[in-house]
């Protein structure tokens, strides 16, 4: 699958996208008028016009090409995980149902996470900052440590800013990730050693523990 680089966005060659990821529309869709609701480093996130729970992926104006290039893995990403054939994957990740031509570039449009009032997820670096981390968040936190190892899923970055708090009901939450779900380095040494993978598992939710530490610690601060 290659990728053409242009001005306000990327456009993949539809002969060589998956044909797992369909282009959802055969129209531009507008988006230039409308606020992302969220920004990472790399992408801003519209909500879908048509489709509130959905949302639509965009690199955000950059000249970086790296940008563009880890926007078009994410969907070789998927697929990949696709191929492992469990369902039970994806109860947290989001599902992707296709992609858009936009006039910010090419859209990857998956489902949107929303609280159980309707708001849009926050990150769990944002739910930290905000409300601390209360006994349930920590509860939320092992069990997506525990679903990880069942999975045997060594991603790229789970970071808390990579993973979002889902807030099902008052005191309940689950956690899923929005971004980085395979670890390219490792990625063939998983597949051969399952012990290895299970210890750079194991290193990888140490660093998330640590990460979510920090939070933690930079809230104390600023909230006595
Ligand atoms: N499916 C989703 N549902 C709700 N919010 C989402 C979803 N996907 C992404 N977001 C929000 O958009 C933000 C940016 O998305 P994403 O992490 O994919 O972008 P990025 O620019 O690639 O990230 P990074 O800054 O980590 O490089 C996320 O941190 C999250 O707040
Ligand atoms: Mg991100």
């Amino acid at each position: 699958m290659k990728a053409e680089a242009g001005r306000g966005g990327v456009a993949f060659h539809r002969g060589d996208v998956n044909p797992q990821f369909p282009l959802l529309s055969p129209q531009v869709l507008s988006l230039s008028g409308l606020e992302p609701f969220a920004k990472g480093g790399k992408r801003h996130c519209y909500v879908h016009p048509a489709d509130d729970d959905l949302c639509i992926k965009v690199v955000a104006d950059s000249d970086d090409e790296r940008n563009h290039e880890q926007h078009r893995l994410e969907l070789e990403d998927y697929a990949a995980l696709k191929t492992r054939g469990s369902d039970s994957l994806f109860d947290r990740i989001p599902e992707i149902k296709g992609v858009v031509e936009t006039d910010l570039g090419t859209g990857i449009v998956m489902r949107l996470y929303r609280d159980a009032d309707g708001r849009i997820s926050r990150t769990l670096s944002d739910v930290i900052r905000e409300g601390g981390l209360a006994p349930p968040l920590v509860e939320a936190v092992d069990e997506l440590r525990r679903w990880l190892r069942r999975q045997r899923l060594l991603t790229g970055d789970t970071g808390p800013h990579n993973v979002l708090g889902v807030s099902l009901g008052p005191d309940e939450w689950k956690l899923v990730i929005v971004e980085g779900w395979i670890n390219r380095r490792h990625r063939r040494l998983a597949r051969l050693h399952r012990r290895l993978t299970d210890w750079l598992i194991g290193r990888q939710l140490r660093k998330l523990d640590r990460s979510i530490a920090r939070l933690v610690e930079s809230r104390r601060s600023r909230v006595p």
